[in-house]
């Protein structure tokens, strides 16, 4: 396919700019061979030039399961966007398969032209004709995506503390055993059958391709930051069967002969929350320690409710993790649970992929949600005809991604501006979306 685009100069032509000719560039599906002169725009988007060779053949095994798009000009890599097929939990616990879109860069030369763009049409498609429902990424600046559809799906808060001044309160009921696994194969494998246990039991998590945990038993070096290798604790049941596991760094250090270690928790995993709360116990018990990291941990963390001294576990960051793309409204909407009986008329605007903007009849209950289109593909619709007696939630389809996993509510998004209904209907829809726990993934891709 053969894309040509009109190139702007902005340092052209005045204070205005100025067209200055047109770029033609075709975008295809690479291979093995492509290997790795591929990564370029990447390793240069992100800053990464010049890795050395352990970690360009760490990129070319998660090559292996990534499906690339690369855009190229007269046999130049100029850009890139690739994809992992992942399963992603929803509310109610199905999963569905969905596109997590990563190495989307352009080269410096060739930003602003409209090349993303077009790659992000191409992987759309793709997602679309695959039948998958929807794609995900991670945002490196918030501002990229909405223009794609793409809208917040979770967040994530980061915590801090001394762990000699954060505790329970009361000792934590312990059960079965926890173990340090020393072989990393082991304890990946182990953490693996965890993972996959857990992850359908929180939306807004996915599964973890092989390659993943495979990086994460060789644990390379260049990723530790100074931090020590990945130690892994398996919690097993009174029966002895896996069922939490937290792997952390530490960082030694000491200041005038006192101890001034700092712990980074990397996952911290259990289906059971008490079971968490357990492996939280251990981890704040470790010897030597003074600062606990525990980055990435959901909005709504029953750790911090179970403190005694809940604002000594300080929270230094927060922010938005996961990007949804609604593509098939009808089949994401009756993959997950409601919390009540209602009928309600969803308009959905969809610039980027006008073939999804419409009517959408949903039907919720306890049992079997339906969903059906009311009016044909590619009707746009101004916000002022979603407003109408015809429409009960009028939203563009990147707010519709902040509901599928319940990360916002209708209510929150209309006092943005960004949803519209009457205020009955509001109380109705914020009903009906409700989950009760916050979407949570901290799955990097
Ligand atoms: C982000 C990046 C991939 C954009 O590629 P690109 O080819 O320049 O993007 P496009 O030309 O298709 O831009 C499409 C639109 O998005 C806007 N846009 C692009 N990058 C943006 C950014 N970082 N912030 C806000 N808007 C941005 C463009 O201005 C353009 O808007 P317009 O249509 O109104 O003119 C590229 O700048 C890059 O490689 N950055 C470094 C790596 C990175 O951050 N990648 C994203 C990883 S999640």
């Amino acid at each position: 396919m053969d894309l040509r685009v009109r190139v702007w100069n902005s340092d052209a032509g005045g204070a205005g700019g100025c067209y200055t000719g047109v770029m033609t560039f075709e975008i295809v599906v690479t291979g093995p061979d492509d290997f790795p002169a591929i990564t370029r725009p990447g390793l240069i988007g992100f800053g990464r030039a010049g890795i050395g060779s352990e970690q360009l053949e760490d990129i070319r095994r998660e090559l292996d399961v990534v499906r690339m798009l690369g855009a190229r000009i007269d046999g130049e890599w100029v850009g890139t966007i690739g994809d992992f097929p992942f399963e992603l939990t929803l509310p109610g616990g199905a999963t569905v398969p969905v596109a997590g879109a990563t190495w989307a860069a352009v080269l410096p030369t060739h930003r602003r032209r409209g090349i993303l763009s077009a790659l992000m049409g191409r992987l759309l498609d793709d997602t679309v004709e695959r039948g998958w429902p929807a794609a995900t990424l991670l945002a490196s600046e918030a501002g990229i995506y909405p223009r794609f559809g793409f809208g917040v799906a979770s967040g994530y808060s980061s915590f801090r503390f001394d762990p000699r001044h954060v505790d329970f309160g009361a000792d934590v009921a312990s059960t079965g055993s926890l173990e340090l696994v020393a072989d990393p194969t082991q304890a990946v494998a182990t953490a693996a059958e965890i993972w996959d246990l857990y992850r359908v039991t929180r939306a807004g998590s996915s599964s973890r391709p092989p390659v993943m945990w495979e990086y994460a038993a060789r644990d390379p070096e260049a990723d530790r930051e100074g931090f020590s290798g990945l130690m892994w604790v398996v919690h097993r049941d009174d029966a002895g069967r896996p069922d939490g596991y937290a792997s952390y760094r530490v960082k030694d250090c000491d200041t005038f002969g006192l101890p001034h270690a700092t712990l980074k928790v990397v996952d911290l995993v259990a289906p059971d929350p008490a079971v968490e709360a357990e492996l939280f116990e251990y981890l704040r018990r470790v010897d030597l320690v003074r600062t606990v990291e525990m980055p990435y941990r959901p909005v709504d963390d029953h750790l911090v409710w179970r403190l005694g001294n809940r604002r000594e576990m300080v929270t230094v960051e927060t922010g938005d993790f996961l990007w949804l793309r609604v593509l098939d409204v009808a089949g994401l909407l009756t993959s997950r649970s409601y919390a009540v009986t209602d009928e309600l008329v969803l308009g959905v605007d969809d610039p980027f992929r006008p073939a999804t903007s419409g009517r959408y009849l949903l039907r919720t209950g306890p049992g079997d949600p339906e969903c059906e289109r009311l009016t044909d593909p590619g009707v746009s619709l101004a916000p002022a005809s979603l407003t109408g007696g015809s429409v009960d939630l009028a939203m563009d389809v990147s707010s519709l991604a902040s509901l599928v996993l319940g990360t916002t509510t209708p209510s929150v998004l209309a006092a943005a501006g960004r949803l519209d209904a009457r205020p009955d209907v509001l109380a109705r829809a914020d009903a009906c979306f409700h989950t009760g726990r916050a979407p949570y993934t901290n799955t990097e891709f």
